[in-house]
C-alpha cells in the first residue's frame, strides 16, 4: 500500500507513522509528503528519512480546484492508494475526494462531533472538560465529519496545563494512528 502523508505543521504525527516499523513489515510504504507550509518541521522529518517532498502552496494557484488538481497530478504519478491527513490544515475538497473515494484518513484531537475545527484541545481544557479524546475517520466534504473509523478516550485532570493535555493527547494520537493504519493493511491484502 502506497500512501502519502499530507501535514502542515511540526509532524509528530508523521513521525509516529514513518518511524513505525511494524507497519513496513505489513506493507506500507510512504511514498510521500504532501504539504503547505515551507517552513514546517515535517519538511526536515521526511527528508531525515529520504521521503520525497512535495509543497504546494494554494496561494500559487489560481483556485482551490488547480491546486487540489496539482497534489492529484502528483499522487498519480506516484501511485499512491491512499491518502493520511496528519495535521494537513486544509479543507479537502471536491478534486482530490473525488479522485481518493472513501481513501483520505483524517486524525482529530477531540471527540467527534464534539470540538470540531481548530483549537480543539483548547477548546475542551478552557470549558473544563473532564474528558477529550481523539478521532480517526474518513474524510467527506464536511470539516471534520466523514466515517469515524475509531476514537480514542484522554481524560483530563484537574492539574492539567493545556501543555500537559496537549501532551496526552497526543501520545493517544501517536498510540492510535498506527494501529488504525495497520488494520487497514491487513484489510486490504
Ligand atoms: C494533531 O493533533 C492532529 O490531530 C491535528 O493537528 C495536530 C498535528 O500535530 N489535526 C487537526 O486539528 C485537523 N483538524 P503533528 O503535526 O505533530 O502531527
Amino acid at each position: 500500500m502506497r500512501v502519502a502523508i499530507f501535514a502542515s505543521g511540526n509532524g509528530t504525527n508523521f513521525e509516529a507513522l514513518a518511524g513505525d516499523r511494524e507497519l513496513y513489515s505489513a506493507g506500507l510504504e510512504i511514498a510521500l509528503l504532501i504539504c503547505d507550509q515551507p517552513k514546517a518541521k515535517v519538511i526536515e522529518r521526511a527528508r531525515e528519512k529520504n521521503i520525497p517532498v512535495f509543497i504546494n502552496q494554494l496561494k500559487d494557484y489560481h483556485d482551490r480546484n488547480a491546486y487540489e488538481q496539482a497534489i492529484v497530478d502528483r499522487l498519480a504519478d506516484e501511485n499512491i492508494d491512499y491518502l493520511l491527513l496528519a495535521g494537513y490544515m486544509k479543507v479537502i475538497t471536491e478534486t482530490l475526494l473525488s479522485a481518493y473515494p472513501e481513501k483520505i484518513i483524517n486524525i482529530h484531537p477531540s471527540k467527534l462531533p464534539k470540538y470540531p475545527g481548530l483549537d480543539s484541545i483548547e477548546r475542551a481544557f478552557e470549558a473544563h472538560e473532564k474528558e477529550t479524546g481523539v478521532t480517526i475517520h474518513y474524510i467527506d466534504s464536511g470539516v471534520d465529519t466523514g466515517p469515524i473509523i475509531v476514537q480514542g478516550n484522554v481524560p483530563i485532570y484537574a492539574g492539567d496545563s493545556l501543555a500537559t493535555l496537549e501532551e496526552r493527547v497526543h501520545a493517544k494520537e501517536h498510540e492510535l494512528y498506527p494501529q488504525v493504519v495497520l488494520e487497514l493493511l491487513k484489510k486490504i491484502k
